[in-house]
C-alpha cells in the first residue's frame, strides 16, 4: 500500500485555517521577499488530521510493545515524567529570563548534577551535552584539555576495544586523537596483557563501554583503570549502559575519571530519530575546572540557597546553547526521584530479563559467550539459521510480521549474525514469553520453511526496503512528480 502524501492530497482553494481580516493597513512586500514557486499543499483541517493520524497508526512505537534493541535502552516512559515537564513554570521558562527569576528551575538543575554524581560516584557534573555521543566528544575535550594544562602534549593516542560502540573511536578521532584498538580476550574482556603492551607516554585516554557492548561487565575493569592511569592516562566509561548496574556499582568509586550518562536511555525520556535526549558527564573532582561553561551553582544566603550559573575556571566551552535540554532533564529528575533507592531494582530485574530471556533461546540460537552471565543485555548468533539460507537479516524482518520490533543486528561486530537483545527492566513476564515464542518459531521455520523468513515481512505497511541505496543515496524530501524520479536517477 502507498500512503498518499499531503501534497498529493492538495486541492485548489481548500484551507485549514481561515485567517482573519487584517486589521492593519497592507504594507507592500518588497518582490525580492517574495516568490510564487513555492508549492504549498491545500487542504482542509479534516484531511490533515486523517492524514497524521493515519501515518501515526503505521508506526511501531514503545508505547504499543517490547523494543528490544539492544545498546539503546528502550524502556517505557512513565507519564508522570510528562505531568512534570510540562508544568507551566518549567515549559514556559524563557532561557533568557535572569537567574533570580528561575531559581526553581536552576535548583532542579543543581540537584540533578548532585543525583547523577552520587548514583555514579563522580565529584562534578555537567547537563549540558545533548546525547550520548555529544557527551564523549565532552569528556574527551576535558581529557585534552586536561593533558594540555600540564603541558604534557605528547598524549596523541586514545585507546578503544574491538568491542566498543562506534561513537567511543569516532569521538576520539574527532578530538583528534589517534585510535588504537585493544582486542577482547576469549571471555569477551578486553585482552589485558595486550592493554598493558599499548598503554604508554603517548596515552591520552582509554574509552571503555562498561558493561559492554555484548553484554558482559568487564572482569577486568579496576585492573583496566589501573594500567592506564600508570601510564599517565585518563579512563573514559561509556555510560550508556549504566541501566545494568544502577545502585550496585559506581563507575567513579572503581577508578574512572570521566563517565557519560545517556539519561534518555537510563533515565527513561522519550528518544528516537534523533532526539532530543541529554548525555550529563561526570568527573572526578581534579577535572571539574574543565567542565563546560556554565555550571550551576548554589550558595547558601540569609534567606536560604541560591542558584547561579557561572562559568567554569579552565572550561572547555560551551558546547550547547543556554543550559542543555532541560525538558529532557526534567524527565530523568522526576525518573530518578520517583524510583529513589529503587533505582536498583530497576537494574536487577532489567538484568534478570535479559537473563530470562537468553536461558529460553540458546537452545535454538547459537549463544557465543556460553561461560558468562550476561548483564541487561546478551548477543546471540544466528550463524545455525544461515546454514539454512536464513540470515539474521531475515529473523529481524520475520519478527516484524509476528508484532515485535527487532532487535540490534550485526552488532556488535566481533561476533557474526549478532542479535543483540535488550528487552529493559519494564517488559512483563507475558510479554517476554510472547517474544520467546516468536523467536522460537522462527528458529522452526528456519528449518522447515526457509523461504517464508526470507520473504518477511508480508505484513507490514512497508516491504523490503533497498537499504544501501536507502543509506546511500537517501531521498528524503517530496518532490512534485517528475523531480523525484530525476533525483531517484542521480540527475
Ligand atoms: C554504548 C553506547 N555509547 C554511546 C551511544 C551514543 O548515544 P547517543 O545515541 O545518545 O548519542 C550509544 C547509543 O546507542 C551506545 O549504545
Amino acid at each position: 500500500m502507498t500512503e498518499a502524501l499531503l501534497f498529493e492530497l492538495s486541492k485548489p482553494g481548500r484551507r485549514g485555517v481561515p485567517l482573519p481580516e487584517a486589521d492593519v493597513p497592507a504594507v507592500p512586500i518588497p518582490a525580492e521577499l517574495c516568490r510564487d514557486t513555492l508549492d504549498l499543499p491545500e487542504v482542509a483541517e479534516r484531511d490533515v488530521v486523517k492524514h497524521f493520524t493515519r501515518l501515526s497508526h503505521l508506526n511501531y512505537a514503545i508505547d504499543l510493545g517490547l523494543y528490544p534493541l539492544g545498546s539503546c535502552t528502550m524502556k517505557y516512559n512513565p507519564r508522570i515524567n510528562e505531568d512534570a515537564a510540562r508544568q507551566p513554570g518549567f515549559a514556559s521558562l524563557h532561557p533568557y529570563q535572569p537567574a533570580e527569576t528561575a531559581q526553581g528551575a536552576l535548583e532542579l538543575l543543581h540537584e540533578l548534577q548532585g543525583m547523577l554524581a552520587e548514583i555514579s560516584g563522580f565529584d562534578a557534573v555537567t547537563l549540558q551535552p545533548a546525547a550520548g555521543a555529544h557527551g564523549e566528544l565532552t569528556g574527551i575535550l576535558i581529557a585534552r584539555a586536561y593533558h594540555q594544562s600540564r603541558g604534557d602534549t605528547a598524549r596523541t593516542k586514545v585507546i578503544v576495544p574491538d568491542s566498543a560502540h562506534g561513537t567511543n573511536p569516532a569521538t576520539a578521532a574527532m578530538a583528534g586523537f589517534q585510535v588504537v584498538t585493544v582486542p577482547s580476550d576469549e571471555r569477551g574482556n578486553v585482552d589485558l596483557a595486550r592493554l598493558r603492551e599499548l598503554a604508554g607516554p603517548d596515552t591520552a585516554a582509554m574509552m571503555i563501554t562498561n558493561p559492554n557492548t555484548l553484554g558482559l561487565y568487564d572482569e577486568g575493569a579496576s585492573e583496566i583503570c589501573a594500567i592506564i592511569h600508570a601510564a599517565g592516562g585518563l579512563v573514559y566509561n561509556d555510560g550508556a549502559n549504566f541501566n545494568a548496574i544502577l545502585g550496585v556499582v559506581k563507575p567513579g568509586a572503581i577508578g574512572f575519571d570521566i563517565m557519560h550518562y545517556n539519561v534518555h536511555k537510563t533515565f527513561s525520556t522519550p528518544h528516537g530519530g534523533g532526539g532530543p535526549g541529554a548525555g550529563p558527564v561526570g568527573v572526578k573532582a581534579f577535572l571539574a575546572p574543565f567542565l563546560p561553561t556554565p555550571v550551576v551553582a548554589r550558595e547558601d544566603g540569609p534567606d536560604g540557597p541560591v542558584y547561579r550559573l557561572e562559568p567554569a575556571p579552565e572550561t572547555i566551552g560551551k558546547l550547547h546553547a543556554f543550559w542543555g535540554n532541560f525538558g529532557v532533564l526534567v524527565r530523568a529528575y522526576t525518573y530518578i526521584l520517583s524510583n529513589g533507592t529503587g533505582l536498583r531494582s530497576v537494574s536487577e530485574h532489567a538484568v534478570l530479563n535479559a537473563n530470562y530471556l537468553r536461558a529460553r533461546l540458546t537452545d535454538l540460537y547459537e549463544d557465543p559467550l556460553r561461560d558468562r552471565r550476561n548483564m541487561h543485555e546478551f548477543v546471540l548468533s544466528g550463524v545455525r539459521q544461515k546454514r539454512r539460507g536464513v540470515r539474521t537479516l531475515d529473523i529481524a524482518k520475520r519478527l516484524i510480521d509476528l508484532g515485535f520490533y527487532p532487535p540490534t543486528i550485526y552488532f556488535p561486530l566481533i561476533v557474526e549474525e549478532a542479535l543483540l537483545i535488550e528487552p529493559t527492566e519494564t517488559e512483563s513476564l507475558e510479554t517476554l514469553d510472547e517474544f520467546v515464542a516468536a523467536m522460537r518459531q522462527i528458529a522452526r521455520e528456519a528449518e522447515e520453511d526457509p523461504e517464508l523468513v526470507k520473504r518477511a515481512p508480508q505484513h507490514a505497511p512497508v516491504k523490503r526496503l533497498d537499504e544501501a541505496t536507502a543509506a546511500r543515496r537517501p531521498n528524503l524530501r517530496w518532490q512534485p512528480a517528475g523531480q523525484a524520479e530525476a533525483v531517484a536517477a542521480g540527475d
